[in-house]
């Protein structure tokens, strides 16, 4: 049986990304890691012990990721979800991608790749923002397609599933959020929410 692991990048253990991450680790029967439960950890921290012969392609900071990017190389498969924060990933997902693909950059022109069993892997990104600031064009676009690329060349081939315009806030009527329409944005999670959750299981599930 194949082993995935899924993994959480927001801060919400039970919103948008969880709930999106959750789907395709019960379709790929992945365990679910929680970024922000874990003890300290940090981004890379510029030590090069990847790049030593005693542990090549291998991150040695000893922190709260350390066990993660471990499972990580166990595992045949990798679903992560982060919200947008400011345009980018989540800091934890930042720290955690920071250290799982910079253990495989060699510096070598030869062999600029120190990963070799490379694993199927589903991105997600969920956003305030609409589907049309992910299309060609728009100003996600290529935050995505370099997510895409990056992850595909160092972990594995890359699935996207963005879920955006999301629900953020349960009542928006407790917020001073002139700039949302908390009843259209109710209703558009309700007509496409469900749909997002089934692709996502879909996708865990052919992982698996
Ligand atoms: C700190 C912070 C920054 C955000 N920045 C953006 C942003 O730049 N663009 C955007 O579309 N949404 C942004 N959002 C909205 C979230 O991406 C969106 O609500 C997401 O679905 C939240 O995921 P969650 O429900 O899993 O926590 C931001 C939210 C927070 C809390």
């Amino acid at each position: 049986m194949k082993k995935i692991i899924a993994i959480n990048a927001s801060p919400r253990r039970n919103q948008n990304t969880a709930q999106l991450v959750r789907a395709a680790a019960e379709g790929a029967g992945a365990e679910v890691i929680d970024l922000y439960t874990l003890e300290k950890y940090s981004g890379c921290i510029s030590c090069f012990g990847c790049k030593t012969e005693n542990h090549y392609g291998e991150c040695i900071c000893n922190d709260g990721l350390r066990p993660v990017l471990e499972k990580i190389r166990e595992s045949d498969g990798l679903i992560i979800g982060t919200p947008n924060y400011l345009g980018e990933a989540s800091a934890a997902f930042r720290a955690l991608y920071e250290r799982l693909i910079f253990q495989y950059i060699t510096y070598d022109l030869d062999e600029p790749n120190a990963n070799k069993s490379k694993i199927p892997v589903l991105f997600i990104m969920t956003s305030n923002a609409g589907d049309n600031a992910y299309d060609k064009g728009g100003f996600y676009h290529d935050l995505v397609s370099n997510y895409r690329d990056t992850l595909t060349r160092f972990i594995g081939p890359t699935k996207v599933l963005i879920a955006a315009d999301t629900v953020q806030v349960k009542d928006y009527s407790k917020f001073h959020w002139t700039m949302f329409d908390g009843e259209a944005k109710q209703r558009r999670h309700d007509a496409v929410f469900g749909g997002l959750l089934e692709e996502a299981k879909a996708i865990g599930r052919e992982m698996a």
